[in-house]
């Protein structure tokens, strides 16, 4: 039998869980819904895409307790009330999904968009005028697959997954280019981590990779798009971070890896590897 999640407020005073599987809380504690909003809903232009186009795509992977989607659905619908979404969503536990029902602060989001989380979290599928929505509880991994494969083409992607240390087996350079095929090309992913394995993994996968806000005292998060104009410049001591060993990014050639075999791998990389060693790089900008 899985523990029951326990729910713990956040600065905001959204709430979110830990997971005992992982060692690891689904949100950051500065707040679960200042999270979807900074880091994944406003680096996705969701509003301004809204109130230009008349359809919507939407990539949601990993998605735990549906914050991101609550998030983008009610910036959605608020630029254009008539807005139709096609959501995909993907996780491989919807016991988290349906345990937060009963945590969702109701005066914060709309009816529209707690009824379509409840929906989806009991049938995981939600079906309105202006939403078609599916929650495909597998490994994202083999969901990807089967995406890539029907052409799926999102205009944001919310890329979710516990930290790399915690599920190295979804920042994967394999993982990620599969990810990257179901953007569109002028389509936005965001994700919280800054993590140097991760920005290499999206470079590689053909994205350029920026930064966007930081919460609190926090690092800040990635957005990345094939459309490079439109994306912010790394700065100098970003850029210089993505030579050095800890840049060098996790890989699951067959998308079957475990979590310590794909971390074994990289360890014996970077031993391997002739690259500038990140506590000198961490010391050069120190001392600036
Ligand atoms: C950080 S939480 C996501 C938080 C979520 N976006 C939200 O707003 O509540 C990570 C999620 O990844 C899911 N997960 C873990 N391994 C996975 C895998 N291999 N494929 C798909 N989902 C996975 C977990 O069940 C968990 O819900």
């Amino acid at each position: 039998v899985k523990p029951a999640f326990t729910p713990q407020p956040t600065a905001d005073g959204s709430f979110t869980f830990f997971s005992p599987e992982f060692n690891e809380a689904f949100h950051s504690h500065y707040g679960a819904k200042q999270e979807a909003i900074y880091k994944f809903v406003k680096p996705c232009l969701l509003k301004e895409k809204a109130s230009r186009q008349d359809r919507i795509v939407l990539l949601d992977i990993c998605y735990g307790l549906g914050y991101n989607t609550a998030a983008a659905l009610t910036a959605i619908w608020q630029a254009n009330p008539e807005c139709r979404v096609q959501l995909i969503a993907l996780d491989t536990d919807v016991t988290v999904a349906q345990a937060a029902i009963a945590y969702y602060n109701r005066q914060e989001w709309p009816l529209s968009v707690l009824a379509a989380l409840e929906q989806l979290a009991r049938t995981q599928t939600a079906t309105t005028a202006t939403l078609d929505a599916t929650l495909r509880i597998d490994d994202a991994r083999a969901t990807i697959q089967d995406l890539q494969q029907q052409k799926f083409q999102a205009d944001a992607i919310f890329l979710d997954p516990f930290s790399p240390p915690q599920c190295p087996q979804l920042w994967t350079v394999e993982f990620l280019a599969k990810v990257a095929a179901c953007l569109k090309a002028d389509g936005r992913l965001a994700t919280y981590s800054c993590a140097a394995p991760v920005r290499t993994a999206l470079q590689l996968a053909g994205l350029s990779v920026g930064s966007t806000a930081a919460m609190g005292r926090k690092t800040p998060g990635t957005v990345a798009s094939f459309a490079a104009e439109h994306i912010p410049p790394l700065s100098r001591r970003e850029q210089e971070h993505l030579h050095t060993r800890a840049a060098i990014p996790y890989r699951d050639r067959a998308l079957n890896n475990t979590a310590a075999a794909i971390i074994q791998q990289r360890h014996t990389e970077q031993q391997n590897s002739d690259r500038e060693p990140t506590s000198q790089w961490k010391r050069r900008w120190m001392s600036q």
